[in-house]
């Protein structure tokens, strides 16, 4: 009697000591959180409780709730279990954006997540100065698969007057326009490419269709350079590039999600070739943060 009493008052204990002293592997203050929170839910994403901007970047006509998944996958290792989830945002044939003042881009398929306090134009936010590492962790899902004969640009970070990105993130057959030679090999249409300030290719590697992947661009604003760091499933990250001069001014946004390229362009976003999409292509992600690294300090 005495032992049928105490084991289930173990198990408590036990369970609540692991809860307590599980270490995040987030270790360095961070600017913004773009981790989702295990309460919320698809709409959420339409109200000011969005970790992200509930107006931008997306089809017209089109609300969050109706963009976004909730899937149940494995968490990104930036993720901590039992308080986040992961985030899939999708594209179909609606994804058209319009921007305030411009033409419909129906050269793209787009739906991009901003970060809520991360602020353009004024630019010169706290993203914006000293050293900051910009990490996201991304995943296939195979039954909204990407076409990957174009150029899926899915994270970047865009000087405040749109003049240009500091850093881009790219799946696919990258556009000429782009930076890209325009080849649809096997290797480039496999592959995620990280783009400096003048679109050359600074790390590439192969996309996987089963496993996390984990990336992070750090950027010092006061040297100028860029430095990339990767891992693949459950791994810390590791430097996959030392830090490369990059011409960092200019403020600006993390952008997030997917902005699908047309093939056969001249403008990429006014003209050019997309298929009709048979229900709708997504992209997973988890572990979005950006995190102060001017004291040296880097989670991996
Ligand atoms: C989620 O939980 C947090 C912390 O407990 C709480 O502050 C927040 O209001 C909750 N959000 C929703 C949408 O329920
Ligand atoms: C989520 O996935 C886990 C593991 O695959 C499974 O045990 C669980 O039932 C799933 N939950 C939902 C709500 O589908
Ligand atoms: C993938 O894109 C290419 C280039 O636009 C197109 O020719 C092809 O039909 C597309 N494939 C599918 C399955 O939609
Ligand atoms: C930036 O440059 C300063 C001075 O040259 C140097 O001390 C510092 O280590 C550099 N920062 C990084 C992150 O390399
Ligand atoms: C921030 O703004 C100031 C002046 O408004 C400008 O000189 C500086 O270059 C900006 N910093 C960045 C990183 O763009
Ligand atoms: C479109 O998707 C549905 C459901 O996934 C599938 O059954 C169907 O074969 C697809 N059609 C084409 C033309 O690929
Ligand atoms: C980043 O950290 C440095 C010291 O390591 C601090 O001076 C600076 O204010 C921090 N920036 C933000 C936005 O918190």
């Amino acid at each position: 009697m005495y032992i049928t009493q105490l084991l289930p008052l173990l198990g408590l204990a036990s369970a609540a000591v692991l809860r307590h002293h599980r270490q995040s592997n987030v270790k360095c203050p961070i600017i913004f959180d773009g981790r989702v929170p295990q309460n919320l839910t698809l709409g959420s994403f339409d109200t000011a409780t969005s970790p992200f901007s509930p107006q931008f970047v997306k089809g017209e006509n089109l609300a969050w709730s109706q963009i976004l998944l909730l899937p149940n996958t494995s968490l990104s290792r930036f993720d901590d279990t039992g308080v986040h989830k992961s985030l899939e945002v999708t594209i179909n044939d609606h994804s058209l954006f319009h921007p305030g003042g411009g033409n419909l881009q129906v050269g793209f398929r787009r739906a991009g997540l901003l970060l809520k306090d991360d602020k353009n134009p004024i630019g010169n936010d706290s993203a914006d100065a000293g050293v900051v590492t910009f990490h996201w962790s991304i995943r296939q899902d195979p039954a909204r698969a990407l076409n990957l004969s174009h150029e899926y640009m899915n994270v970047w970070h865009e000087k405040a007057d749109y003049s240009g990105n500091q850093f881009t993130f790219v799946g696919g057959v990258v556009l000429k326009q782009d930076g890209g030679d325009g080849f649809d090999t096997p290797e480039e249409r496999n592959s995620w490419k990280v783009q400096d300030t003048k679109n050359k290719v600074v790390f590439k590697t192969p996309i996987k269709s089963d496993a996390w992947q984990n990336f992070a661009i750090q950027l010092d604003y006061a040297n100028n350079t860029l430095q990339v760091l990767y891992s693949a499933g459950n791994e810390p990250l590791k430097q996959a590039t030392e830090p490369l001069p990059n011409d960092n001014v200019g403020g600006g946004q993390l952008q997030l999600g997917i902005a699908k390229k047309p093939t056969e362009t001249e403008s990429v976003v006014y003209d050019g070739f997309q298929e009709h999409i048979n229900g709708s292509e997504g992209q997973i992600y988890g572990g979005v943060f950006v995190e102060n690294s001017s004291g040296g300090c880097v989670s991996q």
